[in-house]
């Protein structure tokens, strides 16, 4: 093995590119925003579009319709005062509920936010629908609103108390540990509101048959979108299909029932036609989630020899008034580093917005930030290396609870790194390092992700004809499921990648549960190792059977390989005729895969579209990477370009090493968007910039040479694969990468992301 997980032989292990790659490169590929009828073609009779409220609180006195009545191709135009009552609320997902907010439109004259859907317009083409929601006025009692941190009526609320299940953490005297260190950062950072900006936008289209509704939706969750819309509408959920096959992009949004998916239902319920909506760019801010802005404050000390003898992370995040529903992460920076005591203590600032959502891996991109550049602070303070002050401080136990981690391979990650990065070439002082005009930093961070799995079901059918077909409601969000899943088929049945069909993205298919956490790979290959097992020992125990070739053989000691089902003397008989001795076209099996730990429910809460991730277990399973970033600035205009990003990631298991990387690859690029443009700025209670022009990603301008390395991370503890998931872990710790880069090139400390031309001049 060259390199982590790739195999000498077999198909797992070695790279395959995307099964449904040439489809999304050619435009073939449909999208649920591209569904048109049910042939997929036909455009649609009816469209809506959004009128959102201009005040972030208040109450709504009127409608001033008759200009927009006149709108040419004008349907219908829908208000509270249409659907007050006829949807129901529904908790929010992560509270045990189906949805991404439990804000609903439409069902009162209250306004909880700015930008919230007021009002639901539909025409007979996307065009006239916009023009005459353009034209809709309404009538405020506006309120004062609180929109962030220290606005006066924003309530500071311990998480400890908002949310079930959270503890802050103690652990020994902190304050003695600071006191008597010799060397002491004390700091406060902070991170921005950020927002997903997928292509594909939050579109829905509802069509009824008879009591039966269709929704193709975008979701990484069509259960809880099917579940949710059921209880809020008062349907049986069998009357709800959910389509959502490939997703044009989610970065953590799409993650539960929307907001604006029951309106657009009771819309082509009451006009007796399918009604499609896809909001605009700018709504999109505002009808979905974000990543909230944070603030940390951190004190973090070390003894002489940079052993760390006090760590404090107080973090604060920006909630809604309505969701128990905030983002915690200083269970993670608590548990990193070895480290006597400990304290961390959460809190949730509500205010007048939406409620935030997951934006990958929602806690430790912010959490870390503030972590990993105080632990580059120090390590400037006590003239140690970075990477060596890491090393001091590694651990093979939990500082919290003292449980192993199952592996550890935080060290191996940063060793990797730095030989591939060339991090010898790092001057020891900051701000002496150019080349010509522009000034050179390095830096380095972690990535550290724990490792979630979920219960899953999948049905698989193995045909006479030597092809086979995978059936799951999980959704293909861009991470290459579609070819993990054939290429795991393949392997385990004995049959050519090309020969196994993916079926994924319906309600009609076998519950899956949300494509999130990174769980979707770990989750679905352990169930399919299940659904490919029960085939084997079908076929083999009917092969033994009295009167077949077998009869009276060990059904145990048959493998699929090479399109047949062989003994262990190497005797074995064809597929088709195995398959034919059970049925003449199929066998078909469903797997229920329920991760060890699970609680007693797992399936049930599966079915019932609710959220079922589980972590624990008597040991630590993170995932862990090291990042590393040099940055140019320029010494006269500021400008701060980075030429270079390297990453080494341990992941368990590698399946796929090339969908591996690239999902790494894609993560460290938003990891630079994230320390150096994306920010999503207030103006007053509303946003200032939201629409891609002035919302900055990275283009392809930005983006230097970037490497992804893999480390090997044989963990046969972590679950029966010993896959961990790294979906998110390419974009964790870049920021502080960037920020601790930026600082040895400069010798100037950026606490505040996104770091902007303005820090350096
Ligand atoms: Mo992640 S944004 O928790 O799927």
């Amino acid at each position: 093995m060259d390199q982590a997980g790739v195999a000498k032989d077999g198909i797992i292990g070695h790279p395959h590119v995307r099964i449904e790659g040439r489809a999304k490169v050619t435009g073939a590929a449909l999208y649920a925003s591209d569904r048109r009828g049910e042939g997929g073609s036909e455009p649609d009779a009816a469209h809506a579009a959004l009128v959102t409220s201009t005040i972030a609180r208040g109450r709504i006195l009127g409608f001033d319709l008759p200009t927009a009545a006149q709108a040419p191709d004008l349907l219908a135009i829908f208000t509270h005062r249409d659907f007050g009552g006829e949807i129901a609320s529904v908790p929010h997902l992560m509270a045990g509920g189906y949805a991404n907010s439990s804000h609903l439109p439409l069902g009162s004259d209250r306004v909880a936010y700015a930008g919230q859907i007021v009002a639901l317009v539909v025409g007979r083409t996307p065009e006239a629908a916009a023009q005459a929601a353009a034209l809709v006025r309404v009538r405020y009692a506006p309120e004062p609103a609180a929109a962030s941190f220290d606005d006066p009526g924003a309530e500071t609320v311990r998480l400890a108390d908002l949310k079930a299940h959270h503890e802050d953490i103690a652990v020994g005297d902190t304050e003695i540990g600071f006191r008597e260190a010799p060397a002491r950062i004390e700091a406060r950072y902070t991170t921005p509101i950020q927002h997903h900006n997928p292509i594909e936008l939050f579109t829905t289209r509802c069509a009824w048959d008879g009591g039966r509704l269709t929704v193709h939706e975008p979701s990484r969750y069509i259960g809880a979108v099917r579940h949710g819309l059921a209880a809020q509408l008062g349907l049986d959920p069998a009357q709800i299909r959910v389509v959502s096959g490939l997703i044009g992009g989610h970065f953590g949004s799409k993650f539960a029932l929307s907001q604006h998916t029951a309106p657009v239902a009771l819309a082509a319920k009451r006009l007796g036609c399918p009604v499609s909506l896809v909001p605009t760019r700018r709504q999109c801010f505002t009808i979905a989630n974000y990543r909230p802005e944070t603030r940390h404050d951190i004190r973090l000390a070390a003894d002489r020899d940079g052993r760390f003898t006090s760590l404090v992370h107080e973090a604060e995040v920006i909630a809604s008034r309505f969701d128990p529903f905030a983002m915690e992460g200083a269970d993670v920076t608590a548990s990193l580093y070895a480290c006597p005591t400990i304290r961390t203590e959460e809190r949730a600032v509500r205010v007048d917005r939406n409620t935030p959502g997951p934006m990958r891996a929602p806690p430790e991109v912010p959490y870390l930030f503030a972590l990993e550049s105080a632990v580059d602070e120090l390590a400037w303070r006590l003239g140690l290396d970075p990477i060596e002050l890491r090393r001091r401080n590694d651990t093979a136990r939990d500082p919290v609870s003292g449980k192993p981690f199952s592996s550890r391979p935080l060290m191996a990650c940063f060793d990797a790194g730095a030989a591939a990065f060339d991090w010898k070439r790092r001057a020891p002082q900051p701000g002496t390092m150019r080349e010509g005009a522009w000034r050179v930093g390095l830096g380095c961070a972690a990535s550290v992700r724990p490792v979630k799995i979920a219960a899953a079901t999948l049905r698989l059918r193995l045909f006479a004809d030597g092809s086979a077909e995978i059936g799951c409601a999980h959704h293909e969000i861009g991470n290459g499921i579609t070819t993990l899943l054939a290429m795991g088929a393949a392997e385990r049945l004995g049959l050519p990648v090309e020969r196994v069909r993916v079926q994924l993205g319906d309600t009609d298919l076998p519950a899956a549960g949300l494509s999130g956490g990174s769980s979707t790979t770990t989750s679905l290959m352990n169930a399919l190792a299940l659904a490919c097992e029960q085939v084997r020992a079908r076929l083999a125990r009917t092969a033994v059977a009295p009167d077949r070739p077998f009869a009276g053989r060990d059904p145990a000691g048959f493998r699929l390989a090479d399109g047949r089902l062989t003994a262990s003397d190497g005797r074995g008989l064809s597929l088709a005729d195995a398959v034919r001795f059970i049925d003449p076209i199929r066998v078909e099996t469903l797997a229920e895969f329920v991760p060890p730990g699970s609680p007693p429910d797992a399936l049930e809460t599966l079915r019932a579209g609710r959220i079922g991730l589980t972590t624990g277990g008597d040991a630590l399973k993170w995932a862990f990477g090291a990042q590393f970033a040099e940055v140019h600035i320029h010494a006269e205009t500021g400008e701060i370009r980075v030429p270079r990003l390297t990453g080494a990631f341990a992941a368990g298991r590698i399946l796929n090493p090339l969908t591996a990387r690239s999902q790494l690859v894609g993560g460290m690029i938003w990891g630079l968007g994230s320390a150096l443009l994306e920010e999503t700025v207030l103006d007053g209670p509303a946003y200032r910039n939201p629409d891609l022009a002035e919302y900055l990603v990275p283009t392809a301008m930005d983006v230097g040479a970037i490497e992804a390395i893999l480390v090997p991370d044989p963990d046969e503890t972590v679950n029966p694969l010993g896959i961990k998931g790294l979906g998110e872990l390419g974009i964790i710790g870049v920021n502080a990468a960037i920020a601790n880069a930026v600082y040895h090139a400069v010798g100037r400390r950026i606490r505040e992301l996104p770091i902007r031309i303005d820090d350096m001049i």
